[in-house]
């Protein structure tokens, strides 16, 4: 053990054995339990994707109706959870609120405690089913607009959108933004979902779990990208003005935001498919601004990059934005949105963590003083 070598930020540590999700940089394919993003985009939906993170398999058609009903059936709050959203500070972010909201939640849930090594977050799904409940009620109630109650009839990102508009969304819509929730749901050991086994593994509450992995999810450096490619965006404002916006940001050693992946090498798999949403949205909508800018900041950047010998590919971030601003959702809720999809691989991953639990308990290098004497105060 004593050989062990230190690594910042635990980069390239191995910290536990997963069957959940496996993500090849170099070939930029993504897998969870073994079935491919793009066909969990195209054949599979949030809810099925939900099952097959939470159970490791499938369901079979029996197993999804009786999943999906409880699901839904748990998205509504209790009045007293609206009033908490209602009370909030004004100022608040809505991941703090979000964060509060969850360990609030936990008190209304029958039979939730639960420290044993096995978790009863199958049976309560409340995390699933209300976080996105919770970001539309507080999207409206700050606007001064009624709560809108959840329908138990429609998919969960068309829910979502009916939740924050008031009304139903167009069926693309909808298959739309319950994509992107597939997309977000799971990827690997991030700082979130890092978070949320460190707390599982004190064999804590799954809500306590959630929690935490919100709050490590609101940093900056992990949530949050799509929201500055978006101010990148509209700092550029057309299609024109793409090639000097690069050279002078190329110029002053900025970052080019959603561009870029510490583990994909090549195009994010994610991206791929979320530029395909992004297309047929600029289309439906007549609006295809974004998607112009975008594209010329893809292909600016990376011939620039590729001709310093630095291939730069776009991540799931670059498009997403977009997406979801001709979505009518706001930039405030981008990162909370991410939360409302990324439980899921949350939940899978406490799961797996009790599994086979062992806490989590790494030491420090310590680079401090070696051992002295204590001055009494009048001697100092
Ligand atoms: C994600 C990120 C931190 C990965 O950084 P990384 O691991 O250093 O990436 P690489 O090793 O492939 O970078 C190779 C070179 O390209 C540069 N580079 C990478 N992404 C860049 C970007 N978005 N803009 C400008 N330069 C970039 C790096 O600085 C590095 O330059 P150097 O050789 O002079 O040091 C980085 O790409 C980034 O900051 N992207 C923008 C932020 C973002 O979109 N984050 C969301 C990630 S999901």
């Amino acid at each position: 053990m004593d050989n062990v070598q230190f690594a910042k930020g635990l980069e390239g540590v191995i910290a536990a054995e997963t069957t959940i999700c496996k993500i090849d940089g170099e070939n930029g394919k993504l897998y969870y339990y073994g079935y491919s993003i793009e066909d969990l985009a195209e054949l599979s939906d949030f809810e099925e994707v939900s099952y097959l993170l939470l159970y490791e398999k499938l369901p079979t058609s029996a197993q999804l109706d009786e999943f999906r009903s409880n699901l839904r059936a748990g998205r509504n709050l209790a009045p007293q959870i609206v009033e908490m959203i209602r009370s909030f500070p004004e100022k608040a972010h809505p991941m703090e609120l979000l964060q509060s909201v969850i360990s609030y939640l936990s008190g209304y849930v029958e039979h939730k405690i639960d420290h044993s090594p096995s978790c009863n977050c199958r049976i309560t799904l409340h995390q699933i089913a209300q976080i996105s409940t919770v970001i539309a009620a507080w999207e409206r109630l700050r606007k001064g607009k009624d709560f809108v109650a959840p329908r138990d009839d429609l998919s969960h990102g068309a829910n979502f959108l009916y939740m924050i508009r008031g009304e139903k969304p167009e069926p693309y819509e909808g298959d739309i933004m319950d994509k992107c929730l597939t997309l977000h749901a799971e990827h690997g050991f991030n700082a979130s979902t890092f978070t949320a086994r460190v707390v599982a593994s004190t064999l804590s509450t799954c809500y306590c779990s959630i929690s935490a992995a919100i709050g490590s999810l609101y940093g900056s450096l992990h949530g949050g990208a799509n929201e500055r490619v978006m101010d990148m965006v509209d700092e550029i404002g057309s299609k024109e003005n793409v090639k000097p916006w690069i050279e002078n940001a190329l110029s002053k050693k900025q970052k080019v935001m959603g561009m870029g992946h510490r583990v994909y090498k090549v195009k994010d798999p994610r991206s791929t498919i979320m530029e395909q949403f992004l297309v047929e949205l600029s289309e439906k909508k007549g609006d295809s601004k974004y998607y112009d800018i975008l594209k010329e900041v893809e292909n600016e950047f990376r011939s620039k990059m590729e001709a310093k010998g630095k291939p730069i590919h776009p991540n799931v971030d670059f498009f997403s934005g977009a997406v979801y601003r001709l979505l009518g959702i706001p930039v405030v809720l981008f990162t909370p949105l991410f939360a409302a999809a990324r439980v899921s691989g949350w939940l899978a991953h406490i799961l797996e963590q009790r599994k086979d639990n062992r806490l989590y308990r790494p030491k420090g290098l310590y680079k401090g003083t070696e051992p002295k004497a204590f001055d009494p105060i009048d001697k100092r």
